[in-house]
């Protein structure tokens, strides 16, 4: 039995108070629904700023009576510290995923995603000391590594940020380190590359490349490529994003705590062939698409080149074994937006 199973046998074997902070957004809805499936007692937070009611409908749609019945949700803002201390109290752990994401949003808005990221962690850490909770796993990225050109990514090497986004998930490394030498806090920080599954948005101009590509292609609108196609990501399956959650609130390793992780795959994917692992999937159900091709258009301001991620060290101080490659993901992802789109 691999670390992983061995967490889910205990977790189910001995329940704990989770908070979710972001949970009615894309990967916060799923840990939600992993969490609620493990009969764990949740805490959810969201202001809806892009979270989604629909999908706590969905994650209760996915539940049992009991099991949703566990759920606990707050209406409310991170940037409230008194919120904060609300949520707070009663949680063994915490994942924090409420933030603004999108590079080129904080690119347009800089003082708003400084508010959600930068001010909203603050209140979390602050609330979260002061309740005693065991441990704060939060949503770091894979932004941190800015103009680095080297590649695969090891944690402790990282460039400048490239974006208003880069600089607040750095600041939130930076707080956490702080905050774990200063109070003794217990914290683990998940820089996240490029994640996708069920439920990440397809709407509006901040989608994330993979279900704005799906829902371009099954609708029959122009998918366009940033630059020539050969930059590339590290796309990491959201089953694998969860399962890093769990192992870094569960850990017992002294050593593995406070301390920032990759969260990926290790593997390194262009978007010419993205495009076309995504082509060739949906050609099969929508015969329109055959003969279709992207358009290519300028690189987008703040974006980084290429992108992969060394996961050694969660592998080593974790037991992290990621259980999706990127083509296991989209098989497992695309029932979901053809369903929904
Ligand atoms: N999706 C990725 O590829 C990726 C990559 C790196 C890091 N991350 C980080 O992971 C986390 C989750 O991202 P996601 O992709 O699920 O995005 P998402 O937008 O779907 O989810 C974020 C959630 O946080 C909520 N939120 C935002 N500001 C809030 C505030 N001030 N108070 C309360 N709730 C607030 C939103 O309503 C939303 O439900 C974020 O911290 C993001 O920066 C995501």
């Amino acid at each position: 039995m691999n670390r992983y199973e061995t967490v889910l046998n205990q977790l189910q074997s001995d329940p704990k108070t989770w908070l979710v902070t972001g949970c009615a957004g894309f990967i916060g809805s799923n840990l939600l629904e992993k969490l609620l499936r493990l009969d764990q007692r949740v805490i959810g937070l969201d202001n809806f700023s892009t979270g989604k009611r629909g999908n706590l409908d969905e994650v209760r749609n996915s539940v049992t009576e009991k099991q949703w019945r566990q759920f606990s949700f707050i209406e409310g803002d991170i940037r409230e510290l008194s919120t904060c201390r609300e949520v707070c109290q009663n949680a063994d752990y915490i994942l924090h995923e409420a933030a603004l994401g999108s590079v080129p949003r904080s690119i347009a808005d800089p003082i708003a995603s400084n508010e959600s990221n930068v001010s909203g962690f603050l209140n979390m850490l602050v609330a979260a000391r002061d309740a005693g909770v065991k441990r704060f796993v939060y949503a770091a990225s894979s932004s941190t590594y800015g103009d680095h050109p080297g590649l695969p990514k090891v944690e402790d090497t990282i460039g400048k940020p490239l974006s208003p986004y880069a600089v607040t998930k750095y600041v939130n490394e930076l707080y956490a380190d702080v905050f774990a030498r200063t109070y003794g806090m217990e914290l683990i920080g998940l820089r996240y590359f490029n994640v996708f599954g069920p439920r990440q948005d397809p709407e509006g101009a901040y989608a994330a490349v993979i279900p704005c590509w799906i829902r371009a292609l099954i609708k029959g609108e122009t998918v366009y490529i940033n630059g020539n196609g050969e930059t590339s990501r590290d796309f990491c399956y959201v089953q694998n994003v969860i399962q890093m959650n769990l192992l870094a609130a569960t850990t017992a390793e002294a050593a593995a705590v406070n301390q920032v992780y990759n969260t990926a795959v290790n593997a390194r994917t262009s978007l010419n062939e993205l495009f076309g692992m995504l082509h060739s999937r949906l050609l099969l159900h929508y015969p329109h698409l055959k003969g279709n091709a992207p358009v290519y258009r300028d690189f987008r301001k703040g974006d980084v080149l290429h992108s992969q991620a060394d996961i050694s060290k969660a592998a080593r101080l974790l037991g992290y074994e990621p259980s999706h490659t990127i083509d296991a993901g989209l098989d497992a992802a695309l029932p979901w937006y053809e369903a929904n789109l």
